[in-house]
């Protein structure tokens, strides 16, 4: 029943999202806030910025915009130096062998995420082929919850919303696909402000559950 299925990037199609906690961690480190997985879990879905907000929450010290985009640069070049370990190994061979039965199965994919590095890790990956279309934090004002990224994705596909399932890490990403007028499926063990339409251990599970 639905004709196109977009995908979160980090923690959904490669484990991008232990990166990400690394290298906040640091930044954490230095502004003197705690930091852990609970807390890391908000930062999923969300854009750059908004994550370094949100470790800002649990920091004594106030600081200026410019000493906050230097925070956010130097993270993204420890983020990036991990990125650039990436290899094709690094996104598994059940992720694309789901890809691949969705797509002889006739639907569309496309990656929908707020990344800015989207393209950088797809390319590492040597997954740009393997999807429809790609829509990323370079082509959106508004970062999840916001649908904005999922809305512009199907778009992309010419596929309407209401025939679009979004697969999800993320709270975040939830809260957007349902915005949006999509289906969700939510991978993992995040605490989900409501229930989504599916609830998988692993993305192999997807094929069985929607074909
Ligand atoms: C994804 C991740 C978030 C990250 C955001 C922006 O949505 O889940 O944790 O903050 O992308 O990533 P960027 O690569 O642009 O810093
Ligand atoms: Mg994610």
């Amino acid at each position: 029943r639905y004709q196109a299925v977009i995908f979160d990037l980090d923690g959904v199609l490669c484990t991008t999202d232990r990166f990400h906690f690394e290298a906040w961690k640091q930044t954490a480190k230095e502004v003197q806030a705690p930091f852990d997985e609970t807390i890391n879990q908000r930062l999923r879905g969300v854009s750059r910025m908004e994550s370094l907000e949100i470790i800002l929450e649990g920091s004594p010290l106030s600081l200026s915009p410019d000493e906050k985009r230097r925070l956010a640069e130097e993270k993204n070049d420890r983020y990036r130096a991990l990125l650039s370990q990436l290899t094709p190994a690094d996104m598994e061979d059940g992720v694309r062998e789901t890809l691949r039965s969705l797509r002889i199965a006739g639907l569309k994919l496309a990656v929908g995420s707020s990344s800015k590095n989207a393209g950088f890790i797809l390319h590492q990956l040597q997954a740009e082929g393997l999807f429809d279309a790609v829509c990323d934090g370079n082509q959106i004002t508004r970062s999840k919850p916001d649908p904005e990224v999922f809305l512009r994705a199907a778009e992309l596909l010419g596929i309407p919303a209401g025939l679009c399932l979004v697969v999800e890490d993320a709270p975040a990403g939830l809260e957007a696909a349902k915005a949006g007028g999509m289906d969700c499926a939510v991978i993992g063990d995040a605490a989900l402000p409501f229930a989504p339409d599916y609830h998988l251990g692993k993305l192999e599970e997807l094929p069985s559950l929607i074909l």
